[in-house]
């Protein structure tokens, strides 16, 4: 289908009127099918990113399709003020998932908050979480987190997002979030001593995506799930990232990891795209909300629940967790065989790959894209894949094929880039040299123009002097003249003033 506008259109428009929060790459995504999407001028591009681990079976799964559009013809929201179909089943198919795996003591119904992505499901995390050690433990509200992990872009998220970088411009943020260094298990004893009777709970990601897919060790999740719930803190998991299958074999990676959180937020791969998040808890702990306490419109509505319950009926229904097991194996091996790759990190298909310093993961995308890919770089030597659940080994054979030519590419691109930006530091010290010609020329214009005025006023001050020497002197005479004449009644009008001398005048 072909855009009514032109790219350049296109472009323009998002580039005037949307806040520049995101670098875009250069290209305008009009279609998908599968693994594929398609520019507005009808290049097709593999999916290795699907659009930040979201579209997890693929672009426009019929299944997702027609139960979005049935639910559009049908009832498209209402608000969480009423019942509506399909709520309650995706909350129940999520409570049974976060029982999978979990030791029977610890199975429980899991209730869940719906909301609209990862930054409201660990905002309700965080205030569920207080809020539940108000009234049943001991009161406390610090949040512990991870150094390098990546929660929201909220304020209180943000402030549990632990990256200096990405904080200081904002502060200053809520206060109560501490962060330790991850995998060392002697901070993570030694913060219970630190500030006893005062953390709420621990909030973790079980792999740390946004800072480039680094998993944390399983014996350290074990030991911040038993210190928590012996120091009367519970463990909230952020599988925001991670979730439905994301990781392999089981629904969320603290199951892989074997450990039981008391609270669980998810978003991402929940609904094929369709913005869906939510924060799920045991509930013993999700019912220390009442209502009032938290809320949204839109979470949970018609159109995102029939999404999310097409999406994880098709998950759980085929098979989803050994496929990427397999698929996710089969590519850490491909990437781990490539000259350029150093290391490769993750599980299932949530994969970070680490690139020899030669080569810039920013233009690898670049490099990508111009190869028919679309990647994803979240440093300058880590590229991160997340591609739709659904990448077939034949897809995965297709980029491992081209990436030597993609990070070969990738180093002209980087030359490109030095000489763009090397232009553009010249045309901006040519624009900073016109304008500091031009505000010099417009100080000389302005010290012309105070000349030129200080000039005027010289000259009507002197023409003032004179005419007021001129009107003096002719007052002076006409007073003296009228002085002289002959005494009558009329002089002594005359001597009261000019009217006086002037009605004389006209009497003339
Ligand atoms: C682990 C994790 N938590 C939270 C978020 C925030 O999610 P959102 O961008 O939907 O607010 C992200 C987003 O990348 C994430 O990866």
């Amino acid at each position: 289908m072909a855009n009514a506008m032109s790219f350049e259109e296109v472009t323009k428009l998002d580039d005037t009127f949307v806040m520049p929060t995101f670098k875009r790459k250069p290209v305008c995504l009009v279609e998908g099918k599968g693994m594929e999407v398609t520019d507005d001028e009808g290049k097709t591009y593999l999916d290795f990113i699907a659009g930040i681990g979201c579209d997890s079976l693929g672009h426009c799964h019929p299944a997702v399709v027609n139960a979005i559009t049935e639910q559009a013809q049908k009832l498209i929201h209402v608000s969480n003020y009423y019942y509506i179909e399909k709520r309650g089943e995706v909350a129940k198919l999520i409570s049974d998932m976060a029982n999978e795996c979990v030791p029977r003591f610890f199975r429980a119904p899991w209730k869940t908050f719906f909301a609209n992505s990862g930054a409201e499901a660990n905002e309700c995390a965080i205030k569920l979480a207080r809020l539940w050690a108000k009234k049943e433990s001991s009161g406390g509200h610090i949040i512990v987190v991870l150094e390098g992990s990546f929660h929201g872009r909220t304020l209180a998220t943000l402030a549990a997002t632990a990256q200096p970088a990405k904080q200081e411009k904002f502060a200053p943020l809520p206060e109560g979030f501490v962060a330790i260094p991850p995998n060392d298990m002697d901070a993570l004893r030694n913060i219970w001593w630190e500030y006893p009777g005062q953390i709420a709970a621990m909030m973790v990601e079980p792999i740390q995506g946004e800072s480039g897919v680094h998993p944390i060790d399983p014996d350290y999740l074990f030991e911040a799930t038993k210190l928590a719930r012996r120091n009367g803190a519970l463990f909230i998991a952020d599988e925001v990232q991670t979730g439905f299958y994301r990781c392999g074999t089981w629904p969320f990676e603290f199951q892989n990891a074997a450990i039981t959180p008391d609270i669980i937020t998810f978003a991402k791969g929940v609904a094929s795209g369709m913005p869906t998040g939510g924060c799920i808890a045991r509930i013993e702990v999700a019912d220390a909300f009442e209502p009032g306490d938290h809320g949204s419109t839109f979470g949970g509505s018609n159109l995102a629940m029939a999404a999310a319950l097409a999406t994880l009926d098709t998950l759980s229904k085929e098979n989803f967790g050994q496929r990427v097991e397999e698929m996710g194996d089969y590519f850490a091996e491909k990437l781990l065989a490539l000259d350029a790759v150093t290391d490769v990190r993750g599980s299932g298909l949530m994969i970070g790959a680490d690139i020899k310093e030669e080569f810039k993961a920013p233009f690898v995308v670049e490099a990508g894209l111009d190869a028919g890919f679309l990647l994803n770089a979240t440093g300058d030597h880590t590229l991160r894949f997340l591609p739709p659940l659904i990448v077939t080994q034949a897809d995965i054979d297709k980029l491992i094929e081209a990436l030597p030519g993609i990070f070969e590419a990738s180093k002209q691109k980087e030359v490109e880039a030095a000489k763009a930006a090397q232009k553009a530091a010249e045309e901006a010290a040519a624009a900073q040299k016109e304008y500091e010609d031009l505000l010099k020329e417009a100080e000389g214009l302005n010290a012309d123009f105070k000349d030129v005025m200080n000039m005027l006023k010289e000259k009507v001050g002197s023409v003032e002097g004179k005419l007021g020497d001129k009107l003096q002197a002719a007052a002076v005479e006409k007073l003296s003249g009228a002085q002289s004449a002959p005494s009558d009644p009329a002089s002594d009008a005359s001597a009261e003033g000019t009217k006086n001398s002037d009605s004389a005048k006209d009497a003339e």
